[in-house]
């Protein structure tokens, strides 16, 4: 499969080829992910709920996240990497945003950024755009505002706010975004928000109308089950396969089962009868 870019990313919207993306944060996922075909890994701050045991992704540093993004991407994927711009690493002025989306690419191999919210943080897309850095947005529930939001409650449920939603999107795309991630809104909102832009969308719990979707891994794998959001669709379950090997596995140590034979290596027969002939038997 041909590396994606940013560009191939866009000329899917305009071929009408829906979008893949999922979330990745280590080497061995990300590997899986490319070898089938997704289009974007998104090393999402949900790292946080996901691998560092933290309630919320308001915890996760910049640090972090570019320790995981640079795992992603020594698994040199052919998906487009893109690195999640973890909470206050890139509101506090335009020079902090551009030192921290510089280092997602520099030290984490991340090939774009992502960045929640529109507003004031347009204009911090278009600076971290001019500097030459493409930029995924991210509108609807935006979860490091979690606390300002009221928790994670649907966006967009009325048509004033829809109309809101899509004019955070027309200037997310003016200021240069590449993409666009809307989370937890009505599909109906999802789609205007879709006709409105040329950018492509990508929905999460957003419903079927956007250009494409995206889904932490470790959620639709069955893995992580703190929290079960009605968007969520489990794929596996994982996590019942691990405890089925992990309660084989003891057992079989408890037992004697293993390491069998087939697990183990074995000295020549002489080299065996030399070691055995040092020790004494017992008196
Ligand atoms: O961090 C993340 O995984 C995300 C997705 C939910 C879009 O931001």
């Amino acid at each position: 499969m041909a590396r994606k870019t940013t560009h191939s990313i866009r000329l899917m919207k305009k071929k009408g080829k829906k979008i893949v993306m999922l979330t990745s944060y280590d080497a061995p996922t990300a590997a899986i992910l490319s070898e089938v075909g997704v289009d974007m890994i998104l090393v999402g701050d949900s790292v946080g709920n996901c691998l560092l045991g933290y309630e919320s992704t308001i915890p996760v540093t910049l640090e972090d996240v570019i320790h995981h993004c640079a795992a992603v991407s020594r698994a040199k994927p052919d998906c487009l990497i893109v690195g999640d711009m973890p909470f206050m690493s890139y509101k506090i002025s335009t020079e902090q945003a551009l030192e921290n989306c510089g280092l997602m690419l520099q030290e984490g191999g991340a090939e774009a950024v992502k960045i929640e919210g529109a507003g004031p943080v347009a204009d911090i897309v278009q600076s971290v755009v001019d500097a030459g850095i493409p930029v995924m947005g991210h509108i609807g529930l935006t979860p490091q505002s979690i606390y300002q939001l009221g928790g994670y409650r649907v966006q967009g449920r009325t048509a004033d706010m829809a109309g809101k939603l899509i004019e955070q999107a027309t200037q997310l795309e003016q200021a240069g975004a590449f993409s666009l991630v809307i989370e937890l809104v009505p599909s109906e909102t999802a789609k205007a928000i879709t006709e409105a832009v040329d950018i492509p969308t990508i929905g999460i719990g957003a419903g079927p109308y956007c250009d494409g979707q995206v889904l932490v891994l470790w959620d639709m794998l069955g893995l992580f089950e703190d929290f079960k959001p009605k968007f969520v669709k489990k794929y596996a379950n994982v996590r019942d396969l691990i405890k089925t090997a992990v309660t084989d596995y003891a057992n079989e140590v408890r037992n004697g089962v293993f390491p069998d034979e087939e697990h183990s290596f074995e000295m020549t027969e002489e080299e065996s009868g030399r070691l055995y002939g040092r020790i004494k038997p017992p008196e």
